[in-house]
């Protein structure tokens, strides 16, 4: 019984140590241009942009989480109010906050990206296509009325590596599409992003 317990205990010691180039990141996914990756990104929040309910594309809050130090994976659910047969043309901004409530413009103006269909058959690869490449059923063009779940996306560190802590710690980026003068779908991602130093306690 004795040794039983002592080499079960040997074995919990073992398996919990983490290899020490890795525990930088065991909270967040590696970030940055720095070779030795010492920023760590939090993805908040991805989801509807606050106050636009109505539009005709409703995205849920997605479930967010860390898979490892590269990676999450994300769901949700997307609600298609009406068929969308006009073309649907988007922008991406990005700001840097102080707070949840205090953000300017990073970039001014937002970035076009053009037609989404086209965008979305010309770049399968991007994280947007990952996307909308896990929904079920599959989120086609023209985008047509109805429900479509999106499971368990990879999103990684990539799109995000420019985001440095050293201009700002939390960022915001929204995805709007509109059609002709009328906004169809607003989507916003809310992230975090510290140098692993910055997060050391200080006294
Ligand atoms: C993290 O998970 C992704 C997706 O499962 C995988 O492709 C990648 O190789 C993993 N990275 C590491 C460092 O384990
Ligand atoms: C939306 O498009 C689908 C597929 O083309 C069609 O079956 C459906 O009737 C359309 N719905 C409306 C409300 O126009
Ligand atoms: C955000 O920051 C601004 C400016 O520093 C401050 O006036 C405001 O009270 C802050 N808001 C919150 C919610 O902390
Ligand atoms: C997708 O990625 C592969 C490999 O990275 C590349 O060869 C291909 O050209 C890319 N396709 C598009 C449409 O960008
Ligand atoms: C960010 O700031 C850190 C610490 O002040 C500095 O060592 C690093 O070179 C800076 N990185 C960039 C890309 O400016």
């Amino acid at each position: 019984m004795l040794r039983l317990g002592t080499s079960l205990l040997v074995v919990v010691l073992v398996t919990s140590s983490i290899p020490s180039s890795e525990q930088y990141f065991y909270n967040g996914i590696k970030s940055g241009l720095e070779p030795d990756l010492k920023h760590s990104l939090f993805l908040d929040r991805v989801g509807q942009c606050r106050w636009q309910r109505d539009l005709p594309l409703l995205m849920s809050d997605m479930r967010i989480a860390q898979q490892n130090n590269t990676h999450y994976v994300i769901s949700g659910v997307l609600r298609v109010r009406r068929n969308i047969t006009e073309t649907m043309m988007g922008t991406v901004s990005i700001e840097i906050c102080q707070n949840a409530t205090q953000c300017r413009p990073f970039i001014d103006p937002p970035v076009a990206i053009g037609d989404l269909c086209r965008f979305l058959t010309d770049q399968r690869n991007n994280t947007l296509g990952e996307v909308l490449g896990h929904s079920v059923p599959p989120v086609g063009c023209p985008i047509t009325q109805g429900v479509y779940r999106i499971n368990d996306a990879l999103v990684d560190y990539k799109p995000f590596r420019y985001f440095s802590p050293n201009v700002s710690k939390l960022w915001r980026i929204e995805l709007v599409l509109n059609c002709g003068q009328k906004r169809v779908f607003c989507v916003r991602i809310e992230l975090h992003v510290y140098s692993w130093e910055d997060m050391l306690p200080r006294y």
